[in-house]
């Protein structure tokens, strides 16, 4: 009897607790990421090889921390070619969880292929007692192997959980049920050996509309909104000439009155001012009291509206334009 092909899924890591490594099995905190090669890692999965034919390379080794543009242009890059590999079937990404939602995010902007590419990481070292690493490894290449994952765009998948990389963001600094979905929900979830998608592919918004830049992306900042603000910082930012502002407002997106008139000045030097919220759920919406060409974040978190204004702006789109693409999230 001949045994059936299995669908060939490649690995490309990016470092993070997933391939941490500590002194003592008890250590859960202040180990080294990024430590471990990814046949280290395969070698703990053993079981990974009944579901599909696995290959990996290292892309970067990086505690996420770290992560650059260049980096994740270099991991768009790579994984457009791989995709574009007849003999690929999908991908899985080995990534930090600290910023795995910003190129998670990144990549769903930038790679249209309608084939899985899932991200996953881990709470845990690599040599903890209960690692985390290896189910999450398991279940990204299962995800990743699933005929059900394709057309999904940009996948995250930690914890027996199914994520789109629009709306996950990273919740906790420690529990492994840190990634969570606040707006939409999760997309699915593994439970054993099977797979459940609970909704469909239209909800990963903005999939694949930007090339993979080719320079540097513009210069943008996020300020993150308090009590008692003053606008010495807004001020440096128009100094500095950035070319956006993602402004982390209080609630939904709202700016104080210390602060709007610097950043109002900041759009008559033509910095793109985005409101976002610094509550991590819900939208931040067009207002009467914060027209165009204040744009409204949507459900982005702030560290995702960055990214998208960022390769708006590389279009160089009117605000209109800009606020049209924000309101899909
Ligand atoms: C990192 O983001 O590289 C370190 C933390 C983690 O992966 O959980």
């Amino acid at each position: 009897m001949t045994k059936e092909k299995l669908p060939h899924i490649h690995i490309l890591a990016m470092g993070g607790t997933i391939a941490g490594s500590a002194a003592h099995a008890d250590e859960t905190v202040g180990y080294r990421a990024g430590a471990i090669g990814i046949d280290e890692l395969l070698k703990a999965v053993p079981q990974i090889t009944d579901i599909a034919e696995v290959t990996g390379e290292t892309v970067a080794a990086i505690d996420s921390k770290d992560l650059t543009e260049e980096l994740m242009i270099k991991l768009a890059h790579r994984a457009e070619e791989c995709l574009s590999d007849d003999s690929i079937d999908g991908l899985v990404i080995t990534h930090g969880t600290d910023t795995l939602e910003e190129s998670a995010f990144f990549l769903s902007l930038t790679i249209a292929s309608p084939k899985p590419v899932v991200f996953t990481g881990a709470m845990r070292p690599a040599t903890a007692l209960s690692a985390d690493g290896p189910l999450n490894l398991l279940n990204a290449v299962r995800t990743a192997a699933s005929p059900d994952a394709r057309g999904y765009g940009i996948l995250v998948v930690l914890n027996d959980t199914i994520h789109s990389a629009a709306d996950v963001t990273k919740c906790d600094t420690s529990r492994v049920d840190t990634f969570r979905s606040p707006n939409r929900g999760e997309l699915g979830r593994i439970t054993g050996s099977q797979l459940r998608f609970f909704a469909p592919p239209s909800s990963a918004p903005g999939r694949g509309t930007f090339s993979i830049p080719s320079e540097a992306l513009p210069e943008t900042a996020i300020l993150y909104g308090h009590e008692n603000e003053s606008r010495f910082l807004v001020d440096a930012l128009i100094e500095k000439n950035v070319s956006g502002i993602i402004y982390a407002g209080k609630g939904m997106g709202s700016i104080s009155e210390a602060v709007l008139p610097a950043l109002r000045e900041a759009q008559e030097h033509g910095i793109i001012v985005v409101r976002a919220s610094r509550t991590g759920a819900g939208a931040v919406i067009p207002t009467a009291i914060y027209p165009l060409p204040f744009i409204a974040s949507g459900t982005l978190v702030p560290q995702k509206a960055r990214l998208l204004l960022q390769l708006l702006s590389a279009k160089k789109m009117n605000p209109n334009e800009i606020q049209h693409v924000f309101n899909a999230y």
